[in-house]
């Protein structure tokens, strides 16, 4: 078993933190207070590369591997997860739903687009009674013969206030259940598309979160993607992809505040030493360690799973499932070793903890995963070791 980064990934790495730490950082307390969109900053991400990673060159992406992701995700949520949201569905469930299943024509027209930034994708699954169980959907695509009429509204919507284009998933056909829902890619500035206020967030709080309203949408039958009645399977597909990515800024929030708690620690004293050799704080910055490593194992293993085109469903949502658990946790816990600093709004780990919640929400939250996880066990028999039983030439 080899831990080791290559080359590439560890230049990946080490060019997201230092743009995180060079251009995130500086304004980041401003952008959460004031709930600004950080647009110059997402523009500079498109410049660097941050928003296709993984599309392929010929449609203007990186042509990385999901490992490389995982790590510039873990980088920019250290300092802003604001950002790294918009990276991660814009990454995860845009670029990769589209150039994974849709077609040649969809590919090229929409992706040099979505990787270089110069559009912003959303992903528009969830709606007021659509949460959790994701195939109530009302939002409603009924097929006119050369077009779909699209009905609905859709609500969280990350990205929703700035996006060029959402992937929306509707139902087509009440009496199929699951199997009558389809996905779509909808420009926003069709008419019929409207964006509802902007919501106010406990954490993320700048990035843009909207309700959006589609009314009397004409799509056309080109932009489904896949084929009728695909949709739910899609969006369970791409969600297993994004999980990956929502772990990674799980697993970036929980180092960013440890990192932050062991340069405090260091340098603050009380009873005449530094905090980090009482052993109130050290055993806290022990247990921090630990679990954040743990986490780490469990959402690279994830990543590599998907490069090496294995089963990867049950590894990502555990994968984040503890990863942001662990970033909830010790994100608290850096509060607490930052004493009254840690209250306030110029040490960042506040925020960091007001962050961290929402990992353990979107995308699937903490329950949902467990359903995931606990299905795969009882369907295979409670046999999920899949690391220890395969080998690269089951690949
Ligand atoms: N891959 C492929 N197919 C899958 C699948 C997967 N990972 N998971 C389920 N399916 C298939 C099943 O095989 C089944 O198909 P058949 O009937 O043909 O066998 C079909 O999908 C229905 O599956 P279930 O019976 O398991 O469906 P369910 O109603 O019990 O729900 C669920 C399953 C896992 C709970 C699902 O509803 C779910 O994931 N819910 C959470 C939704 C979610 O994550 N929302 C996040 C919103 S997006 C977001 O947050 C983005 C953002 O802005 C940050």
């Amino acid at each position: 078993m080899r831990f080791e980064l290559t080359e590439e990934q560890l230049a990946v790495k080490e060019a997201a933190r230092e743009f995180a730490q060079k251009e995130l950082k500086p304004g980041v307390i401003e952008r959460d207070s004031k709930m600004i969109y950080p647009t110059d900053q997402v523009k500079m991400m498109g410049e660097l590369g941050f928003l296709g990673m993984m599309v392929a060159p010929e449609y203007g992406g990186g042509g990385m591997d999901s490992l490389s992701y995982v790590l510039a995700m873990e980088e920019i949520s250290k300092v802003d997860s604001s950002c790294s949201v918009i990276m991660s569905v814009n990454n995860s469930l845009v670029c990769w739903g589209i150039e994974t299943f849709g077609t040649e024509a969809q590919k090229s027209k929409y992706l040099p687009k979505l990787a270089t930034g110069e559009w912003i994708g959303s992903f528009c699954l969830s709606e007021p009674e659509a949460g959790s169980d994701a195939t109530s959907q009302r939002t409603t695509a009924i097929d006119m013969g050369d077009h779909y009429l699209l009905n609905g509204t859709k609500n969280w919507i990350t990205s929703g206030g700035t996006s060029k284009v959402h992937v929306v998933i509707a139902q087509s056909s009440v009496e199929l259940g699951h199997k009558g829902i389809n996905a779509f890619i909808v420009e926003t500035d069709w008419d019929g598309v409207s964006i509802g206020a902007k919501e106010e967030k406990l954490g993320i709080r700048s990035s843009d979160t909207h309700t959006i309203m589609y009314s009397d949408v004409k799509v056309p039958k080109e932009n489904r993607i896949g084929e009728d009645g695909f949709g739910f399977k899609f969006a369970m597909k791409v969600l297993s992809g994004g999980r990956i990515g929502i772990a990674s800024q799980a697993l970036g929030i929980a180092a960013g505040a440890y990192e932050l708690s062991v340069a405090y620690s260091k340098e603050r004293e009380s009873f005449g030493k530094p905090i980090s050799k009482h052993q109130a704080i050290a055993f806290k910055l022990a247990d921090m360690a630990t679990e954040i490593e743990a986490a780490r194992l469990l959402v690279y293993r994830s990543a590599w799973l998907k490069d090496m085109g294995m089963d990867y469903g049950t590894a990502s949502s555990m994968a984040k499932l503890f990863a942001s658990e662990v970033a909830m946790k010790h994100t608290v816990e850096a509060v607490q070793i930052h004493g009254g600093y840690g209250y306030v709004k110029e040490y960042h780990v506040e925020r960091l903890m007001r962050d961290a919640k929402i990992t353990q929400i979107y995308e699937g939250t903490s329950e949902i995963q467990r359903i995931v996880i606990s299905r795969d066990i009882v369907k295979n028999d409670n046999l999920y070791v899949p690391i220890m039983t395969s080998t690269m030439e089951n690949v």
